[in-house]
């Protein structure tokens, strides 16, 4: 009997770190591999797209539970996780990152006595207002085996008193499927699609603090304008946002070119060719890192330090002023930026030494019997 594993995928940044890794370990006979995507997010923009593009597996559940708020969304993740875990007793459930759908399946899990291994774990913001820093914090504290991306995360959940052997720097699935996906990303045609020229920057913003209250809103949006005023910016609206900006009613300048929520292959292109990204997601500060690429985070902290100590990344905060600011500094800065160690496109291949490691571990049986298998 193989080693069952249940991956676990909701939301959009969770698409691009199971990609490589259900490849990996789909070559593999020692796992069976359960593709769950509980349909947190559903916009063929914001999901089937990206299933298509990373050519991820069609997964083996949907669970279907689209928005609602975090109660009602994570409830309802749970419910309908609940007996696919049942049906299915897998040996171990993978969560990635840190969205409601990772939350929801971890508890799902350990409270039926399943192995939960999460990937992505250990990264801090240390701001618990942030509704996925409480996702990280109770994913980890049910988690069995924490694969990390950079050293804090290490560092953050020894000092939360994980033990040393449970938790693997095995680097960035992230930047695996963004090595992979570069050259072909680079042909898209959406730079003259767009009939761009010269340097642009690209904006993303979604974080419900950033867009959800309409002065932080403002504030912001005021900044981009005078940003823009300088160099052209490409804006892909996530549907938080476009409600946001229904809602506020602002006039947006030329120089703002408002797009529709782009697919992995547009936006990465896109990515690669801006001078400057400005945006409040997690996953795009380690992008433009791997890139090369400057980044201005609108947030006041960052779950990704390596991002700033080592990457591209200056953290702006959200005031206008601060957001200014940050721009002057980019325009000015100079000197090589470092890429975090284990960003290099293999970050699949050390999840799937760590987690045979695991399996044998944890079934004892599994293993004697793929032994006895080769012995024969
Ligand atoms: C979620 C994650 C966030 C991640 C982000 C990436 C949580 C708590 N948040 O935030 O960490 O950075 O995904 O996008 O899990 N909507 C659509 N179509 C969709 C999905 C959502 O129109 O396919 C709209 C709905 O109106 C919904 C809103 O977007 O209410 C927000 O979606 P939701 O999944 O609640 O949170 P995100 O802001 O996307």
């Amino acid at each position: 009997m193989p080693f069952k594993i249940i991956c676990v995928a909701g939301a959009r940044p969770n698409f691009m770190k199971i990609a490589p890794l259900i490849r990996e370990l789909n070559q593999d006979p020692f796992f069976k591999i359960v593709l769950v995507h509980t349909g947190q997010h559903y916009d063929d923009k914001m999901s089937g797209q990206f299933f298509r593009e990373l050519e991820i597996p069609d997964p083996d559940y949907n669970l279907q539970v689209g928005s609602g708020t975090h109660a009602q969304q994570t409830a309802a993740i749970m419910q309908r996780f609940e007996p696919v875990v049942l049906d299915g007793k897998p040996d171990a459930v993978l969560v990635a990152g840190d969205v409601n759908s990772t939350l929801a399946c971890a508890l799902v899990a350990k409270k039926l006595g399943v192995a939960v291994v999460h990937v992505e774990a250990g990264l801090r913001s240390f701001d618990r207002s942030m509704p996925e820093e409480i996702n990280r914090l109770v994913t980890d504290s049910v988690s069995d085996l924490f694969l990390v991306t950079e050293e804090s995360g290490r560092r953050n959940l020894l000092a939360e008193g994980v033990s040393a052997d449970r938790i693997h720097l095995v680097g960035n699935l992230m930047i695996d499927t963004l090595r992979r996906n570069l050259e072909r990303a680079r042909q898209s045609a959406i730079i003259s699609q767009l009939g761009l020229v010269g340097a642009f920057g690209l904006v993303t913003l979604h974080r419900p603090a950033n867009v959800d209250d309409p002065g932080q809103f403002a504030a912001m949006f005021s900044a981009l304008m005078e940003i823009a005023g300088e160099m052209p910016l490409c804006f892909p609206v996530h549907p938080r946002t476009r409600q946001a900006l229904e809602r506020c009613g602002l006039e947006i300048p030329a120089t703002i070119r408002l797009l529709e929520p782009l697919g992995y292959l547009d936006f990465l292109c896109l990515m690669s060719h801006s001078a400057i990204v400005l945006t409040d997601s997690g996953g795009i500060q380690e992008e433009t890192t791997a890139l090369g690429i400057p980044c201005i985070t609108l947030r006041e902290n960052t779950e990704r330090p390596a991002t700033v100590e080592q990457g591209t990344n200056i953290l702006a905060g959200t005031s206008r002023e601060g957001i200014l600011s940050a721009w002057k500094k980019v325009k000015n800065r100079k000197g090589e930026r470092a890429i975090p160690p284990y960003w290099d496109g293999s970050a699949a291949q050390r999840c799937h030494d760590v987690l045979r490691l695991f399996a044998a571990e944890l079934s004892p049986t599994v293993q004697a019997k793929e032994d006895n298998q080769n012995r024969g």
